[in-house]
C-alpha cells in the first residue's frame, strides 16, 4: 500500500471512530442509575394522584389525571418537581423526586 493510501485509510478510521463515539454520547441521555423497570402504574401514578391531581384535575394545566396527560408534559413535570416548585403547598420526599425523574429519563413508559 502506498503511503498516501495508508494516510487516507487512517483518517477514514479516525472519522468513523469519532462518529461512533458521538452516537454513544447521544444515547447516554438515558440515566444509567435509574431502574429501567420503574413503573408508571405502581410507582409514579400513586405519587401523582396523592400530590398533584387535587389541583391538576382538568381545571389546571397540565391535566395529570391520565398517563397521556403526564407523559406529554413529562419535561415540565420533571423540571417543576426537581426544582421543588411543585407540588404547591406540599412536599415530595427525595425518593419520590428521584423516582419521578428516573421514570421520565427512562422514556416515560406506560408500564
Ligand atoms: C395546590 C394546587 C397544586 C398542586 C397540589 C400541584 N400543582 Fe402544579 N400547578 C398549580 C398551579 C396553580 C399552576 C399554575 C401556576 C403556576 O405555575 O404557579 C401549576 C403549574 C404546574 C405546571 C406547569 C408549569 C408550566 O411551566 O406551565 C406543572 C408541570 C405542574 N404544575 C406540575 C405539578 C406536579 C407534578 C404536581 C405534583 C407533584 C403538582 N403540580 C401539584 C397548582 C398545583
Amino acid at each position: 500500500m502506498k503511503k498516501i493510501e495508508k494516510a487516507v485509510l487512517i483518517i477514514v478510521c479516525i472519522v468513523f471512530a469519532s462518529c461512533e463515539n458521538y452516537v454513544e454520547d447521544k444515547y447516554e441521555i438515558i440515566n444509567q442509575d435509574c431502574d429501567p423497570s420503574t413503573s408508571f402504574v405502581s410507582q409514579i401514578k400513586p405519587i401523582i394522584d396523592n400530590n398533584c391531581v387535587s389541583c391538576h384535575n382538568g381545571n389546571q394545566f397540565p391535566d395529570l389525571r391520565t398517563y397521556n396527560g403526564v407523559s406529554t408534559n413529562s419535561a415540565i413535570i420533571k423540571e417543576q418537581v426537581v426544582n421543588r416548585t411543585m407540588p404547591i403547598g406540599d412536599v415530595l420526599t427525595n425518593e419520590e423526586i428521584d423516582i419521578i425523574s428516573c421514570w421520565i429519563d427512562n422514556g416515560s413508559y406506560n408500564n
